[in-house]
C-alpha cells in the first residue's frame, strides 16, 4: 500500500473516500463538522436520526454527500471522548482501513489522524496509524491455492494533519511507521511459516537476504556459524539441543553499523527453535503444531534489525540467533544428561523441553566478544509466562533497573506492552543440581522467573534484559497467527536510543 501525508480540509479532498470520526454520543469531531457544514447538515441529520451513535469500532458509509469532492464519506465511531486513548485510536484506524478495503475504495483520506490522543504527539498518531493500517491488510496466504481475493483492494492511504507545520514530523513518523510495519511483517511471515519450511537453514538464508538488501550502504554484514564452528567454540549446551534433529543448527550473526565506529553495539538475541517437540521429554499432541512459533524471538529480532537498517538509525546493532529444532531421536539428549556450556558452567538437563535456555545461554556467552553495552534476549521461553501474564503483556526481566524502565517505557509508547517480573536471588536456589553447576529447570513454581534466573547466570558481563514472549508472539484459535510482537517495543527502544522520537 502507498501512503502520504496531507494538510487540508475534508470537503475539498478528491478521494474515493474521506474518513472522519464521531464521538459517542453523536458528537462530530472537527473534520466531521467541516464536512457537515459543507454538506449543509447532511451528516448531522443522519446522526440525529440515530444511524451512527459513535460507538467505538462502528462505521457508516455514506454516498453522494453534498458539498464534497469525494465519492464517499466513512464515519467511524470513536467511543466516548473522555475515554479516547491509544487503544481506541488504534481500533478506529483499524475499522476504517478494514472497511475501506472491503468496500472497494481504491484510496482513502483519513482525518482520524487529526484527533488528539492524550499525551501523544502528531508523530505518534501517524506512526501508529501506519503500523495499524499495514497490520490490517496483512495476509499470510502463500500456501492457499485459492486466495480470498479482495475485489478492489485499498491501494493508497492519505493521513491528514491539521497544520502545515506538522507535515515534516508526520512525514518522518510515516517513514518510521513503514519501517516498523515491514519489520513486523517479516517477523509474522517467518513465524507463520510451517516448521518444514522455516528450518534453521531457512532462517540463516533469510538473515543473509536482509544483509544483502541493505548491503548497498556497506553498513550490514552477516555471518553464519555452522555446527563445526560451534563445536570449536565449545557451545555444548546449544549443540545438545540439536542432537536429535536431522536439520543442522546455525548461529546467525547480523551486524549493522549506523553509529560511530568506536561505539559499542546494542545486542539482540532471539530464540530460534524452529520446532519444539519437547525432545525426549515429548510434549502432548494437542496443539503441538503451535510450536512452529518457537522461533518468534528470532523472527522479532530479525524484524527489528530490518526496521533499524531501513530507518538508517545512527547506532550500532548486532543480532544473534541461535537456531535449531528440538526433536526426539536415537541421538537426542536425555533427561539426566550433563552438558558443558560455552561459559564452562555445566548443566544437568532434567527436562529436554526446557531447551530455549540451553541455546540462549551459549548465545549470551558468545555475545561477550562483541563487548556490547546492552544485551536483550527475546524468547518464547515458558508456558508459565502465559499463565502469569496471558496474551497482553510480555514478561520483562532485567539485571539493570534503568534498562528495565527504558523497555517498559518503549512498550508503553508503542502500545506493545511489557510487565516487569522479579529476578531476585532467592529464586536461584530452585536451579540447584546435585551433579552439575545447575539444573535446566526449577520446578513448577515461578517457572518463568527460574528460566530467567538460569539465563542471568550467563549475563554477568553486561546490562541485560530478557523478554518472555510466550504469550504475546502469536494468537491461537480460529484467526491464529504470529503477531509481530515485540518488534514495535524494540523498534521504539532503538528510536529513542537514536534520539529519533518525536
Ligand atoms: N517453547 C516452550 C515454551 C512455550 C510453551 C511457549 C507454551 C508458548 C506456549 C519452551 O521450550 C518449553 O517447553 N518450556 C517448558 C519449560 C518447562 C519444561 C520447565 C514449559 O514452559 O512447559
Ligand atoms: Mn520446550
Ligand atoms: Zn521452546
Amino acid at each position: 500500500m502507498e501512503f502520504s501525508i496531507k494538510s487540508g480540509s475534508p470537503e475539498k479532498q478528491r478521494s474515493a473516500c474521506v474518513v472522519v470520526g464521531v464521538f459517542e454520543p453523536r458528537k462530530l469531531t472537527l473534520p466531521a463538522e467541516l464536512l457537515d457544514n459543507a454538506a449543509r447538515n447532511y451528516i448531522s441529520d443522519i446522526i440525529r436520526r440515530g444511524d451512527m451513535e459513535g460507538k467505538s469500532g462502528s462505521t457508516l458509509l455514506l454516498h453522494n454527500v453534498p458539498g464534497t469532492l469525494c465519492d464517499r464519506v466513512l464515519l467511524v465511531g470513536l467511543g466516548k471522548e473522555k475515554e479516547f486513548r491509544e487503544k481506541e485510536y488504534c481500533d478506529a484506524i483499524r475499522s476504517a482501513v478494514k472497511t475501506l478495503n472491503e468496500t472497494g475504495s481504491f484510496d482513502g483520506t483519513l482525518f482520524l489522524t487529526e484527533t488528539a490522543v492524550k499525551k501523544r504527539s502528531v508523530a505518534w498518531r501517524i506512526r501508529q496509524a501506519t503500523i495499524v493500517a499495514q497490520e490490517t491488510v496483512y495476509r499470510f496466504d502463500q500456501f492457499k491455492s485459492k486466495k480470498d481475493e479482495v475485489r478492489r483492494p485499498l491501494r493508497k492511504l492519505t493521513f491528514a494533519v491539521e497544520r502545515r507545520n506538522e507535515l515534516a514530523p508526520a512525514e518522518e513518523a510515516l517513514t518510521q511507521g513503514l519501517a516498523i510495519a515491514d519489520g513486523m511483517a517479516l517477523a509474522k511471515n517467518l513465524g507463520n511459516l510451517p516448521g518444514n519450511v522455516c528450518t534453521p537453514t531457512y532462517l540463516a538464508e533469510s538473515a543473509q537476504k536482509i544483509a544483502q538488501e541493505y548491503a548497498a550502504d556497506g553498513a550490514v554484514a552477516c555471518q553464519i556459524l555452522e555446527r563445526a564452528d560451534m563445536e570449536a567454540l565449545g557451545m555444548g549446551s546449544l549443540l545438545s539441543v540439536a542432537k536429535g534433529s536431522h536439520q543442522p543448527p546455525k548461529m546467525i550473526v547480523l551486524q549493522y553499523r549506523g553509529g560511530k565506529t568506536d561505539e559499542k553495539p546494542l545486542l539482540l538475541i532471539g530464540k530460534g527453535i524452529t520446532f519444539d517437540t519437547g525432545g525426549i521429554s515429548l510434549k502432548p499432541g494437542p496443539g503441538m503444531d503451535e510450536m512452529k512459533y518457537d522461533m518468534c524471538g528470532a523472527a522479532s529480532v530479525l524484524g527489528t534489525f530490518k526496521a533499524a537498517a531501513q530507518m538508517r538509525l545512527p547506532l550500532n546493532l548486532t543480532v544473534l540467533v541461535p537456531t535449531t529444532e528440538n526433536m526426539p531421536g536415537g541421538a537426542a539428549s536425555k533427561p539426566g544428561d550433563i552438558v558443558t556450556s560455552m561459559s564452562g558452567q555445566t548443566v544437568e538437563i532434567l527436562n529436554t523441553d526446557a531447551e530455549g535456555r540451553l541455546i540462549l545461554c551459549d548465545a549470551l556467552t558468545y555475545a561477550e566478544r562483541f563487548e556490547p553495552d546492552t544485551v536483550i534476549d527475546v524468547a518464547t521461553l515458558t508456558g508459565a509466562c502465559v499463565i502469569a501474564l496471558g496474551h497482553v503483556a510480555t514478561g520483562l526481566f532485567a539485571n539493570d533497573d534503568g534498562l528495565a524502565r527504558e523497555l517498559l517505557h518503549a512498550g508503553d509508547e508503542a502500545h506493545d506492552r511489557a510487565w516487569q517480573m522479579p529476578l531476585w536471588d532467592d529464586y536461584q536456589e530452585q536451579l540447584k543440581s546435585p551433579f552439575a553447576d545447575m539444573a535446566n529447570i526449577g520446578g513448577r513454581d515461578a517457572g518463568s522467573i527460574t528460566a530467567a534466573c538460569f539465563l542471568s547466570r550467563f549475563a554477568k558481563k553486561f546490562e541485560w534484559a530478557h523478554l518472555d514472549i510466550a504469550g504475546t508472539a502469536w494468537k491461537s484459535g480460529s484467526d491464529k497467527g504470529a503477531t509481530g510482537r515485540p518488534v514495535p517495543l524494540l523498534a521504539h527502544y532503538l528510536l529513542k536510543k537514536a534520539g529519533k522520537l518525536n
